[in-house]
């Protein structure tokens, strides 16, 4: 079996899905359902036999270390974490402590675990950690794309945070011999993600006839990558990558903030027309401190090594995401608690005043 850490958040409870579509190995899910984690994402899995849900935190080393011994996994997936750069401004404590001491709490415990296996589970356990392009910080129009050598600078507290807990991961491979994989992947996009990220949240809003705000001149540039493919090279990741290796994975789909916006407002106005063109509600408001120009990979070695290419074109992406949340507006009002409501209070009034 594997053992998932955040699967009940966005790319987790996709992967899971896909997984247990393609293969029959049993899952554990360890996730802390914190607010951008929900049950509500892996509805339908929850009475299957050979698919446990376990609520709690990776920092619980106890119980982290109780369920590696009673169920044995050949192999752990690393999802779980703190993920809004708007909310790692906001209070960048809760990204050191789950980010960085829960992955050392999680690599802690699967080292010890590690060293009791037979040599055969040894040399076949791997340790995924789920990273994200944001640790190489931003580049300029017409740099070349980030690859698995390109410098850690990460810009902001979420992506200072990922960056450190990928140092322990590296430090766990080289020191103590634990077989580690990480994967740097760029910008997600597709079902069951949490409207506080750009592609619901202006979902959303447009549904709600609210203002679309594009942060700065909505010229900053994502590599948007859809969450079926991203699964796809997780999971080569695991069967076919190099311990102690890193992989970029992106989508091949460089595209501007603004350029994005107005296309769901396109498709929108074709899908589920109003009196006035959706773009009408584009607003721009205050940029992001510390905002990433653009994001791009070059996923060069995960096509060589992992046989992995991404096959989603994002126009169609974009199109069959936005039918998604149309068909599951109900998981979507599930997703916006009195915190999500407050959250937005937050961090919208401001920056549209300003
Ligand atoms: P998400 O915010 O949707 O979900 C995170 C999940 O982790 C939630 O279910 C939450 O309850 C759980 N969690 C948070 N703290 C926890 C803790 N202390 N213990 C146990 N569970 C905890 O995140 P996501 O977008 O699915 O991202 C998953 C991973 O992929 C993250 O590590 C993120 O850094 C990485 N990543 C995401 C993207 C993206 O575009 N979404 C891109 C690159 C990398
Ligand atoms: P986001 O989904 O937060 O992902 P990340 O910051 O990890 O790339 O944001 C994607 C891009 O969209 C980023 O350049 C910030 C921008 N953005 C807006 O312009 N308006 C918004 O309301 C949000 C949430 C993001």
């Amino acid at each position: 079996m594997i053992l998932v850490t955040g699967g009940a958040g966005f790319i987790g409870s996709n992967f899971i899905r896909g997984w247990r579509s393609r293969h029959d190995e049993p899952v554990v899910n360890l996730d802390a359902l914190t607010y951008a984690g929900s049950t509500a994402s892996l509805a339908g899995l929850a009475a299957l036999t050979d698919y446990h849900f376990v609520q709690g935190d990776v920092r619980d080393r106890a119980l982290v270390a109780s369920l590696l011994a009673r169920h044995q996994p050949r192999a752990i997936v690393h999802f779980a974490a703190e993920t809004h750069v708007d909310r790692s401004i906001e209070g960048p404590e809760a990204f050191a402590q789950t980010n960085v001491l829960g992955t050392l709490s999680l690599l802690q415990e699967s080292l010890r675990y590690w060293q009791s296996l037979s040599e055969a589970a040894r040399a076949t356990f791997r340790y995924l950690q789920v990273s994200t392009d944001e640790v190489y910080g931003s580049l300029d129009t017409g740099e070349a794309a980030f690859s698995e050598t390109s410098p850690f600078e990460p810009s902001s507290p979420y992506a200072a945070s990922k960056a450190a807990a990928d140092h322990f991961v590296r430090a766990f491979n080289r020191t103590y011999g634990l077989p580690t994989l990480t994967t740097h992947c760029s910008n997600n996009y597709g079902p069951y993600q949490f409207p506080e990220k750009l592609i619901p949240l202006m979902i959303r809003n447009a549904l709600a006839g609210e203002a679309l705000p594009v942060y700065g001149d909505g010229q900053q540039v994502r590599d948007w990558l859809y969450v079926a493919d991203h699964c796809e090279a997780l999971e080569r990741t695991l069967s076919a990558g190099q311990p102690g290796g890193s992989y970029a994975i992106g989508g091949h789909n460089e595209v501007r903030n603004l350029d994005l916006v107005q296309t769901l407002c396109e498709f929108l106005d074709e899908i589920r027309p109003r009196s006035h063109p959706y773009a009408g509600l584009v607003r721009f408001v205050a940029d992001r401190p510390g905002h990433d120009r653009r994001y791009a990979i070059d996923a060069t070695r995960a096509a060589n090594e992992l046989g992995w290419t991404p096959r989603k074109n994002w126009r169609e992406g974009l199109r069959s995401t936005l039918q998604w949340y149309l068909d599951n507006l109900e998981w979507m009002a599930q997703a916006q608690s009195p915190d999500f409501s407050a959250w937005v209070q937050r961090n919208y009034n401001e920056r549209a005043q300003a």
